[in-house]
């Protein structure tokens, strides 16, 4: 599908397949090098084509449904609603989402969870996202999605970079909130579906 922003940028969103690996690759390496919060980058892996085009094989066949934004033939976001499995959680998933700095504040990540919501298993009834306290824009931003705090776990993540440990926030919205809110977010940011 087509959208356009605010400032008349036209964007295509869509649903990860294979054929977008050489595209992530160079968003996913672009967007590990940056210092991610206010802190130290946390990884300093670099992805590989055989590594993503893995990585995306392994989320067709779990049925996620990561969305992906492109402009310019260049990836500017992605979200994912990642089902956690197992018996006894089937109805629960995290949520993961970054886009690229020059389309922050455009509405752009609030379209892209509501796409990878909207198209989530039936399954699902409540998304979950971990975050670092320090990230004051993803916080803010799953707020604006409907999510509130539910706890805070210490010392849950260690960055191999800065040698530390990071607490992590957790947050917590059911699946049909996170559609609503966002759906309203990113139509008050101004942007709109191209016919
Ligand atoms: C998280 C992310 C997808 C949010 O997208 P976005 O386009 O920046 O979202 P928003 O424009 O709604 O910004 C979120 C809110 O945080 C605020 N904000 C942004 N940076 C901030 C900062 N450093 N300190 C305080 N507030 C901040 C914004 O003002 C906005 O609040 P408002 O709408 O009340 O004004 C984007 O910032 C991103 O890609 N970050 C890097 C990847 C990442 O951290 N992913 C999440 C991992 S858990």
């Amino acid at each position: 599908m087509l959208i356009r922003l605010n400032d008349e940028k036209v964007i295509r969103v869509e649903k990860i397949g294979l054929n977008h690996a050489g595209m992530l690759v160079k968003f996913g390496n672009k967007m590990r090098s940056e210092a991610p919060y206010d802190s130290h980058g946390l990884i300093h892996k670099r992805y590989t084509l055989k590594m993503e085009i893995k990585l995306i094989k392994r989320q067709m066949k779990n049925h996620h449904s990561p969305y992906i934004a492109i402009s310019n033939g260049e990836v500017v976001g992605v979200a994912d609603i990642n089902s956690m499995g197992g018996e006894l959680s089937r109805h629960v998933a995290y949520c993961g989402y970054v886009v690229a700095k020059e389309f922050r504040g455009t509405g752009l990540a609030y379209f892209l969870i509501y796409a990878a919501a909207k198209h989530a298993k039936r399954s699902i009834k409540t998304v979950l996202a971990a975050i670092l306290p320090q990230n004051k824009a993803s916080v803010y931003f799953f707020k604006h999605c409907g999510g509130i705090e539910v706890g805070k776990f210490k010392k849950t993540i260690f960055s191999k970079c800065s040698g530390r440990y990071y607490d992590e926030i957790y947050m917590q919205v059911p699946l049909a909130g996170l559609i609503k809110n966002s759906n309203r977010m990113w139509k008050l940011k101004g942007i709109k579906e191209k016919l």
